[in-house]
């Protein structure tokens, strides 16, 4: 692990000094052909290593606007807007202010329009998108120590807003890796009025072990909630909202290949890589604002408890789970707030992400000695595989699986002895095996099957006869 570590470091810094220059010199040539189609739209300045190094670290933040009434088109932003010329303000919404984090290229984060259009799609809200990629460039030692300049001048926007009729807790931050910190920051200037702040993988790297005045807790807002999806490499590991959702564990994500580095003349691919989890708290984000399907979050002291089935229903929040998105208080109803609450649920690996959480429970007779059995659920087109690992001193396992359909589309479940290479396995026997998808409002009885030898050499199946959606 600390070598794979030391190698994705290595790998990044080598990666910094010798790509930038090459890769972001074809980059603007891009952004000038495209800005040519444009027409008067603002966009995200960008900075390559040349200018970074000639005119050394200049602060420079600006804010994009887009509103309902210009969501394609963003307008720039700035203290006297509402003073001087027409803007699409609009003083007595909500605001929304979005905040990117290192940019490593010194590019333009792309997602930051689309993640404003989704938000636009939901609620109608003024969304600023602050724009610091020349501070947020190249060198992250050096980020870190600005961070706190920007939460500043953005503060100072944000009086000025208030002077206009903007109320703070009408404001909600929304900031990915360091622009959580950002964020943060804001928050301590306003000493926890602002509404919302919610962190996509707050940064890690120095600032795990920091106090929480420099970093987002749930003190910088009336509401915190925070998304991990990559807490060993770039987030942070520790809970930082009033509820924390921590994706398949919060560290590795489906679908983000664990790379062997053999690429590694191949530097994009492997960027790509190494950021893909990091950024997957942002896409389920986004995809969770397009409400194509609730994220619940299950309270649980730890991961291993919730893999092992130790957590499976809404515990302390009385049925309802904190959901990821707008909902306010994560759709929490229970008073007074959790404060750093984790939170754990599976997704897939692509676009909704949304799984269904299914409790495998079986029941062994006891054995006479350990033993291997594989559990595989099937759907009209899709399976899902589980291997338990039986010993002699235990009778009952439980794991939970992240699967594709609901509980009532699962058509059959198949089992094979798997046994020790070395000695033979004999036949095992189970009492029970059992079926049940949480968390459920609906108390359903869990699908079971009695009884059950599973015989070396054959497999066994049970097809399950059932329709969703009728009780
Ligand atoms: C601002 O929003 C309010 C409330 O939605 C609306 O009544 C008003 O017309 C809007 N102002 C402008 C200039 O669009
Ligand atoms: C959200 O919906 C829009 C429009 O339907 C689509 O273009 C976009 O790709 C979706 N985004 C995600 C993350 O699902």
């Amino acid at each position: 692990m600390s070598l794979e570590y030391t190698k994705t470091l290595v790998l990044l810094c080598v990666f910094m000094v010798c790509i930038t220059s090459t890769v972001v010199g074809s980059e603007e040539k891009q952004e000038e052909a495209v800005e040519g189609e444009g027409g008067d739209c603002a966009d995200f300045s960008s900075t390559s290593w040349r200018q970074y190094r000639e005119q050394g670290v200049r602060q420079q933040v600006q804010y994009l606007l887009l509103t309902r009434r210009n969501m394609d088109c963003a307008q720039m932003f700035n203290q006297e807007s509402l003073d001087t010329q027409p803007s699409y303000f609009n003083t007595s919404h909500p605001t929304k202010v979005i905040i990117h984090g290192f940019r490593a290229l010194g590019s333009k984060p792309s997602w930051g329009k689309e993640l404003a259009q989704a938000l636009l799609r939901v609620q109608d809200v003024n969304v600023l998108v602050v724009d610091w990629v020349y501070g947020a460039s190249f060198a992250y030692n050096l980020v870190v120590d600005k961070y706190k300049e920007v939460a500043l001048q953005i503060s100072v926007l944000i009086n000025q807003l208030q002077e206009h009729g903007c109320k703070l807790e009408s404001f909600h931050f929304i900031g990915v890796s360091l622009g959580a910190h950002v964020a943060g920051f804001v928050g301590t200037l306003f000493e926890g009025k602002i509404g919302r702040i919610t962190g996509l993988d707050p940064a890690g790297p120095m600032f795990k072990r920091a106090n929480t005045f420099d970093r987002l807790d749930p003190s910088d807002a009336q509401f915190v909630d925070a998304i991990h999806t990559d807490s060993d490499y770039f987030g942070i590991s520790i809970p930082v909202g009033h509820v924390d959702f921590f994706l398949n564990g919060g560290k590795d994500q489906e679908g983000c290949t664990r790379s062997r580095f053999s690429t590694i003349l191949v530097y994009i691919p492997v960027y790509g890589y190494v950021i893909c989890d990091h950024m997957r708290a942002l896409h389920v984000y986004m995809s969770a604002l397009n409400g194509s399907c609730p994220l619940k979050g299950i309270p649980c002291s730890s991961y291993e408890d919730f893999k092992r089935g130790q957590c499976v229903d809404c515990g302390v929040f009385k049925g309802t789970c904190p959901t990821i998105g707008l909902s306010e208080n994560s759709g929490l109803t229970t008073s007074p707030l959790p404060k750093e609450q984790k939170l754990f649920l599976l997704t897939s690996s692509s676009p909704p992400f949304c799984a269904h959480h299914i409790l495998l429970q079986l029941e062994v007779s006891p054995l006479d000695r350990s033993a291997e059995v594989e559990v595989t659920l099937r759907t009209e087109s899709q399976r899902t595989v589980k291997t338990f690992r039986l010993r002699t001193s235990t009778t009952s396992y439980t794991a939970v699986l992240a699967h594709p359909v609901p509980l009532c589309q699962i058509a059959s479940i198949e089992m094979k002895n798997t046994g020790a290479r070395f000695y033979r396995q004999g036949d095992i026997h189970l009492k029970s095996v059992c079926l049940s998808e949480f968390p459920s409002l609906r108390r359903e009885d869990p699908l079971c099957v009695n009884n059950i030898n599973v015989r070396r050499g054959s497999l066994w199946s049970h097809d399950f006869v059932q329709v969703c959606g009728v009780f």
